[in-house]
């Protein structure tokens, strides 16, 4: 039995009219006059309020502190981590359901919109000026061949255009955690192994002190 008449049994059996509708669509009946009833694509405001605000917040300043700020980053890295979670190229399975269906020009101004928004800074909770924290973020760990973070994400975090992201006042929980994925290699979408080669290194103890640095940094 064909697919088709598989699912045209079940749907009649099951008084389901618009799935009958479907699949006399994908059998080519009725799709000139279904073109229209398609649903008009969603802008980039109505997304932003109505999905990614529950765990960014609008203003891209999440509270909840293993979702990532994204308020402030470069738009561009934004669209790039939108891509890699679509394509799988960055595995979580949160983000993958988000954008399942949208377009590359919606990842590009999604990435516009939440770049554009202001960051709140944050607060470390130990590692402050003089503590371990604050060491390796500066001058990384000499005897582990771990390169100062601020070499590529900057003094104060904010980053380079555009293939280091700003860093600076990240909640520390989702710093810890992309660590280490980075470490295990279960995010593994950084150019040339650069985070993966680094976290490698580095010990529990140091991810959570250089996190803790990170969010109180400004
Ligand atoms: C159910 C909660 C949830 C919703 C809704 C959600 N996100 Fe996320 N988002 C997350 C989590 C959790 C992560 C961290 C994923 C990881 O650990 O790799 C994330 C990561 C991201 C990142 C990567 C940021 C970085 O610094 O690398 C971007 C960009 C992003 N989300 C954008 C969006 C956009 C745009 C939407 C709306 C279409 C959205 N998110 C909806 C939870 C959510
Ligand atoms: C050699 C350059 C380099 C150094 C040194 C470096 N990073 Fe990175 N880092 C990168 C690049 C490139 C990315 C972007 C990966 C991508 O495109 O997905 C990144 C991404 C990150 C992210 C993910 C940001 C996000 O929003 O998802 C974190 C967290 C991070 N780095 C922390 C650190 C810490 C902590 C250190 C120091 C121990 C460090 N990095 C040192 C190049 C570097």
């Amino acid at each position: 039995m064909k697919f088709s008449t598989m699912v045209l049994i079940a749907a009649a059996t099951l008084g389901l009219g618009n799935i009958a509708s479907a699949a006399e669509t994908a059998n080519g009946k009725k799709s000139s006059a279904n073109a229209k009833t398609e649903a008009p694509k969603a802008d980039v405001d109505t997304i932003v309020t109505t999905v990614c605000a529950a765990c960014h917040n609008a203003d891209g300043n999440s509270v909840i502190t293993t979702n990532p700020r994204l308020a402030g980053q470069f738009p561009a890295y934004l669209s790039k981590q939108l891509n890699d979670f679509k394509s799988g190229a960055r595995n979580n399975p949160i983000m993958a359901g988000m954008v399942a269906t949208l377009t590359p020009d919606d990842m590009v101004k999604l990435g516009n919109y939440f770049g554009g928004q202001k960051p709140k800074n944050g607060n470390a909770k130990e590692n402050g000026p003089g503590s371990m924290g604050e060491k390796i973020y500066k001058g990384g760990i000499a005897t582990k061949g771990v390169a100062a973070c601020a070499s590529c994400h900057g003094p104060t975090g904010s980053g380079v255009p555009v293939q280091f992201p700003r860093i600076g006042g990240q909640h520390a929980d989702y710093v810890t955690a992309q660590l280490k994925t980075f470490r295990s290699g279960e995010r593994a979408n950084d150019p040339a192994k650069m985070m993966q080669m680094i976290a490698s290194r580095m010990s529990d103890q140091e991810i959570a002190a250089v996190s803790d640095y990170i969010q109180g940094l400004h």
